[in-house]
């Protein structure tokens, strides 16, 4: 059997692997090039990826004994899952083990959003705190008390719920079906956008939700609202953003672009109104290696054909 490999992976995973499959390793941080994975996949048995790497429908027509697609992610944007089922391809992910750390992040983006902390961090560095404590000095907003909008209630959104109970906020969600949960009020979707101080996105990225934060819903948020983003960047129309946090009316916390890495003209990287990250949602050690050992027993029992710990389910 063989097996792509299109990221680096340690070499304690490559001597478990190579017990039981020949393996084809992109060794190189940069993404493995589209025309060496059309030529690598031809004539192999399984794919262990990640989201950096797009997998078309021209990587399935190419591949005909491909059973099996890893990804390190839970997301399955990159991934064409119609062509995957089309193909008899079985696609296994890493939900559940990233919930916490992407909760954590997004409560973490909501705090240094509205208590400025990147701004008072590059303050300090600037060498411009030069006035000790000032009464108005950084005035920001509190979480605590506040009303937040939680899009999407999988496990990373009621996470992200369980966390702000314990800041005292009230929780409205919105989700294609409804899930009860306790302290969480249910509104559609336009109703959370016109309430909520704070508005968090937890919701995959598939064609119905892309686009699905636009020019229109983000005119519904309130004046001085903050939009956090853990999930994907294609979510939301970004220029539309940058327009209403440039006008000082709205303000963000990022982890996800439309395009990764943030081009180095983007107009987010100038507004002090936004705290930006670089998809670090999952980046705990305990969390990656958790996402990576996941992966790892999602591709061995795809190549021994048996039901997948942790397969795509699409609904
Ligand atoms: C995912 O898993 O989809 C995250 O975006 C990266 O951990």
């Amino acid at each position: 059997m063989k097996v792509v490999v299109t990221f680096p992976i340690p070499a304690v995973a490559k001597e478990l692997l190579s017990e039981h499959a020949e393996l084809l390793c992109w060794d190189n941080e940069d993404a493995i090039p589209a025309s060496t994975l059309m030529e690598w996949v031809a004539d192999s048995d399984a794919i262990l990826t990640t989201l950096t790497c797009s997998i078309g429908s021209d990587v399935f027509e190419q591949a005909p004994n491909l059973r099996v697609i890893s990804t390190v992610s839970v997301g399955v944007d990159h991934i064409d899952v119609g062509a995957a089922a089309h193909y008899g391809v079985s696609i296994g992910h890493t939900p559940g083990v990233l919930t916490d750390s992407t909760a954590d992040l997004a409560v973490a983006l909501m705090l240094s959003v509205g208590r400025r902390v990147a701004e008072g961090d590059a303050l300090i560095r600037s060498g411009k705190w030069s006035e000790g404590w000032k009464p108005n000095l950084l005035l920001g907003t509190d979480l605590s008390n506040s009303t937040v909008g939680v899009i999407g209630l999988g496990p990373i959104g009621q996470a992200v719920a369980a966390r702000l109970k314990g800041f005292g906020c009230r929780i409205i969600a919105s989700n294609r079906t409804h899930r009860p949960i306790d302290s969480v009020e249910h509104v559609d979707l336009s109703t959370l956008l016109e309430r909520s101080d704070i508005v968090s996105l937890h919701t995959a990225l598939t064609p119905d939700t892309a686009g699905m934060i636009g020019r229109d819903q983000l005119a519904l948020m309130k004046d001085g609202a903050m939009l956090i983003n853990t999930a994907r960047g294609a979510l939301v129309d970004e220029v539309a953003l940058i327009a209403e946090v440039k006008s000082g009316r709205l303000r963000a916390g990022l982890d996800v672009y439309h395009e990764e890495p943030l081009p180095p003209n983007s107009a987010l990287r100038d507004l002090p109104g936004c705290v930006l990250l670089p998809h670090v949602g999952s980046a705990t050690e305990r969390t990656r290696r958790a996402m990576f050992e996941l992966a790892l027993a999602n591709l061995m029992a795809g190549l021994e054909g048996i039901e997948l710990p942790a397969p795509l389910v699409t609904v």
